[in-house]
């Protein structure tokens, strides 16, 4: 019971700051409401760093976890430039949280039987918020994942620009192993990184893929051993700062545009962006 009545603290506190936000009424979500939800949130200059903090139950994700993510996304402080998303414990992350599934759900949040009717999609368009915006051309999103990441987990390590793993990782797409899609845009990045038959054979056999495997399938930028993590993030955010913002800005961009133009196209908004760094070179020089 006592967990149940945090939980509900927690939710009632991620949606009075939504409902804020929605009024117009700038309220930072506090910390005490993201603790009640599992989560962990520092700035440290221009490095935010959000923890999954259920350790107990793997880092399982509800959709407090989702409104709580898309919250900070909204919040988040125009000096940041690095958002590094980790979660404490053996595990990253085991995905939804499955009592979600059984009648009884998760205190505080009930479960999906309560919410299947009318607008069922449109809770999903927001749990999807939680994901989007760590694709923002103005950061650089980097996922530290060590032990599992499995469906909603493997989802949001996709949702990052980087993924740095350890070596006891375990990425696995389980959803249709569950009668379910990932629906939590992890599909467009892992088509994107692995290409379509590998990301077909990967989700519907649901089987896991380990850090050797993840390096080979550009899944993972590097692989440390688990006690390196942190510091091997750390180096990667260090080294990704020592370019100047509106560079990285402006090249995150041309790149992230660079899958759906032609070359032609391609070439046309690398000479667009550069007359504007150029300029702004001379202007600032
Ligand atoms: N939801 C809720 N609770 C979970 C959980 C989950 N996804 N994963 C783990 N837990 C809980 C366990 O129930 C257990 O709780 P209790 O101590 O209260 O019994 C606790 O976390 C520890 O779990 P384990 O003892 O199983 O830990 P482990 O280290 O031996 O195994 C694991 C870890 C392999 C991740 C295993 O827990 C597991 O297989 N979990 C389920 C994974 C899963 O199927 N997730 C759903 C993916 S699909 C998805 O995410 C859907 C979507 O996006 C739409």
């Amino acid at each position: 019971v006592g967990s149940g009545v945090t939980a509900r603290k927690g939710l009632r506190a991620v949606n009075d700051a939504v409902e804020a936000a929605q009024g117009g009424r700038a309220e930072q979500i506090s910390a005490s409401a993201l603790a009640e939800v599992g989560l962990r949130y520092e700035v440290d200059g221009e490095i935010a760093t959000i923890t999954l903090n259920r350790p107990d139950k793997r880092n399982a994700q509800t959709f407090a976890t989702w409104s709580a993510l898309a919250r900070i996304g909204d919040d988040l402080p125009e000096t940041v430039r690095i958002v590094v998303v980790k979660g404490e414990g053996p595990s990253f992350s085991a995905g939804i949280d499955l009592r979600l599934f059984t009648p009884g759900g998760v205190p505080g949040e009930g479960s999906f039987s309560s919410v299947l009717g009318e607008g069922f999609e449109e809770r999903i368009a927001q749990a999807q918020q939680a994901f989007l915006w760590l694709r923002r051309p103005e950061i650089i999103s980097i996922a530290a994942v060590q032990g599992h990441a499995i469906g909603a987990g493997f989802q949001l390590a996709l949702a990052c620009d980087l993924r740095i793993v350890a070596d006891d990782v375990q990425f696995c797409m389980k959803e249709p192993a569950l009668g379910l899609v990932p629906d939590l845009t992890g599909t467009k990045p892992l088509v994107d990184i692995v290409g379509l038959p590998r990301a077909l054979e990967l989700c519907v056999t649901a089987r896991k893929v380990g850090a050797e495997e993840a390096l080979r399938l550009r899944l993972a930028e590097l692989a440390v051993p688990v006690e390196e993590l942190d510091t091997a993030v750390a180096d990667l955010a260090a080294a990704l700062l020592a370019t100047e913002r509106s560079a990285a800005t402006a090249t995150k961009r041309l790149l992230q545009g660079a899958g759906s133009r032609t070359l032609e196209e391609q070439a046309a908004a690398e000479r667009a962006e550069q007359v504007v760094r150029i300029r702004s070179l001379f202007a600032s020089g």
